[in-house]
């Protein structure tokens, strides 16, 4: 199996001193970037102004999420900013045919795509269609915060994802966010994730980058 991918958010770093935020983690393989529209989640965030200037700074993947409404309006915006990776919520898009679409628009773009769901949302309808996804984003807290507690229940969409994907023989990868940390990411090793997304763990650290590779080691040694 490939190495843990370890993604810190931007969320939780300063925005004030954004470039050196992002040089602190010389060892992450992406940079996760939290899109909120004050919609979707109960938060806003930022824009594709800060995709594109996260951009400029780093030759890192970008692993985009957006937790906003109409996520088809902005794609462009984010994949000109230099997204590599968009991940949308399916609860925002009409049902699965509709995530199937945009899905498979985002890879004519030439982005891998990706979705995600909130932790209410069931995982079976989307394993027949999981071919179109280059990415599943699992939510172990309500999405619109960092800082939450880890949702160990959420695991088990992990294991019907991993046992589906192997099945089906897929590269899909599975990316965890929500709560992840030193206490909590072996449990996310062992359910199957490849990628997993860290915020507070990272940028509330006193040395991020140490967070990042202790992270990566933890979940390594955990599958
Ligand atoms: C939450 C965001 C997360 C958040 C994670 O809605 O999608 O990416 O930044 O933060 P932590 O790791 O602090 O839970
Ligand atoms: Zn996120």
């Amino acid at each position: 199996m490939a190495n843990p991918i370890i993604a810190p958010s931007i969320l939780a770093a300063d925005f004030t001193r954004l470039d050196r935020e992002i040089a602190a983690v010389p060892d992450a393989d992406w940079i996760h970037v939290d899109v909120m529209d004050g919609h979707f989640v109960p938060n806003l965030s930022f824009g594709a102004g800060i995709t594109a200037a996260v951009n400029r700074v780093t030759d890192k993947p970008l692993d985009v999420h957006l937790m906003i409404e109409n996520p088809e309006k902005w794609v462009d915006d984010h994949i000109s900013a230099g997204a590599d990776c968009i991940i949308f919520h399916v609860e925002a898009v009409d049902g699965v045919a509709g995530a199937v679409a945009l899905a498979d628009s985002l890879r004519e773009k030439g982005v891998r795509s990706g979705f995600s769901l909130r932790p209410g949302t069931p995982i079976e309808p989307y394993l027949p269609e999981l071919r179109h996804f280059d990415e599943v984003l699992v939510m172990s807290v309500e999405p619109g915060f960092g800082g939450q507690s880890f949702m160990p229940d959420q695991l088990d969409k992990v294991r019907s994802l991993r046992r589906e994907i192997d099945a089906q023989g897929l590269d899909t990868l599975i990316e965890i966010d929500g709560g992840i940390s030193a206490e909590t990411i072996e449990q996310a090793a062992a359910a199957g994730c490849d990628a997993y997304v860290a915020g507070s763990a990272v940028y509330g650290a006193a040395d991020p980058n140490t967070a990042v590779t202790e992270l990566r080691r933890l979940a390594a040694g955990a599958r």
